[in-house]
């Protein structure tokens, strides 16, 4: 979260797509495709942090990776600023890489056990072309002091390191390239609660100070609700809602969004025992086969026959604030909830 108004969007993505095709099968020939990310749109402006959440399976790391280009996106377009991240190939991509970088869930899985965590930082830089081979060191020892650790540690290996140290020294190598924007796949979820919040402070200071731009997913609505300026809710490949966070999480709209958070009213203490619980019925459909009309229909508890017969638009309903679901409506009042069950 910052102060910072919002600007220009860093990040624009356009129409998302990412579908795996399912290999192989007797004569190889394809049978069809995982639609993992199935048309999703959303902007970034500079300096803020947008929110993804969703059950599992719904698409959030895969459209990270996408965005990242760390897998093939099949469809959509994806600009940083005003260059074409989403067709740059090769030298073109490799010299944009600087400025998107990426921080997954598990620091230790993502560091070398083997190398030192002061050389892992330089070897970053190297890889990206930052800075001199001289001035390295130096840069080293910033950004070890700026993630909060000390210079003697440059020298330790990972396993030296508790998990939220381990996971500043990943911040630490993330920063190495200076980059604009940092796409975080469930940053703190491997991390205690106590240590959880010592690194979203960290990230929160970091991003004030550095001017950062953020693309968060996690599942934890608490931290989302903590970090997040805006936020889109996925379900099985596409987003069913998105809006700041504030009008998310107090006027939810969609059925998926209420369920989801009637579900965990922990997040907010102020929230606990408000509301009734919504209990969703069995799991999320195939993403390879995929129901014709709306995709939350056959759980969802206020469908109608025509929810099934072709997927609603993503549609504004108030500034700012787009649903996915035909049965809101829209009075003098603004957007109403939809009666449930
Ligand atoms: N390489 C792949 N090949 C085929 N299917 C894949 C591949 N990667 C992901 N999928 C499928 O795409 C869908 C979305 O997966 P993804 O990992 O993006 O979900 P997620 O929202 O990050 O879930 P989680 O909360 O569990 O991390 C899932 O059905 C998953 O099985
Ligand atoms: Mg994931």
């Amino acid at each position: 979260m910052s102060d910072i108004q919002p600007k220009a969007p860093l990040l624009k993505v356009q129409d998302l797509q990412v579908h795996f095709p399912m290999g192989g099968g007797l004569f190889h020939r394809s049978r069809g495709s995982v639609k993992a990310v199935d048309g999703v749109s959303f902007e970034v402006p500079r300096g803020t942090t947008f929110g993804i959440v969703g059950e599992s399976g719904s698409g959030k790391t895969t459209t990270a990776l996408a965005v990242m280009r760390l897998v093939k996106h099949t469809g959509g377009h994806i600009r940083l600023g005003d260059t074409d991240i989403g067709e740059a190939q090769g030298e073109a991509l490799r010299s944009q890489r600087h400025r998107f970088q990426m921080v997954f869930q598990d620091p230790y899985a993502s560091l070398n056990p083997r190398r030192r965590v002061g050389d892992a930082v330089r070897d970053a830089m190297a890889l990206l072309n930052t800075g001199t081979p001289a001035e390295r060191p130096a840069r080293v020892r910033e950004l070890f002091a700026a993630v909060g650790l000390r210079p003697e540690q440059e020298q330790l290996f990972p396993h030296q390191f508790s998990g939220g140290q381990r996971q500043r020294i990943v911040l630490a190598r993330a920063l190495a390239a200076q980059p604009e924007l940092l796409v975080c796949d469930e940053p703190v979820s491997a991390l205690d609660v106590a240590i959880q919040a010592q690194i979203l402070n960290l990230m929160q200071r970091l991003q004030r100070e550095l001017g950062l731009t953020y693309l968060f997913i996690s599942h934890d609505l608490g931290v989302v609700r903590h970090m997040c300026d805006r936020v889109a809710v996925m379900y099985l490949g596409v987003i069913v809602e998105m809006a700041d966070r504030r009008t998310l999480f107090e006027r939810p709209l969609h059925p998926y969004t209420v369920a989801l958070w009637s579900a965990a009213p922990s997040f907010d203490p102020r929230q606990r025992g408000r509301g009734r619980r919504i209990r969703l019925a069995g799991d999320p459909p195939s993403p390879i086969h995929l129901p014709s009309g709306c995709r939350f229909a056959g759980r969802c508890p206020a469908a109608e026959p025509a929810c099934s017969q072709s997927e609603p638009p993503l549609t504004e309903v108030s500034p700012g604030h787009w649903v996915r679901c035909r049965r809101i409506t829209v009075t003098a009042d603004g957007p109403q909830p939809v009666p449930m069950g």
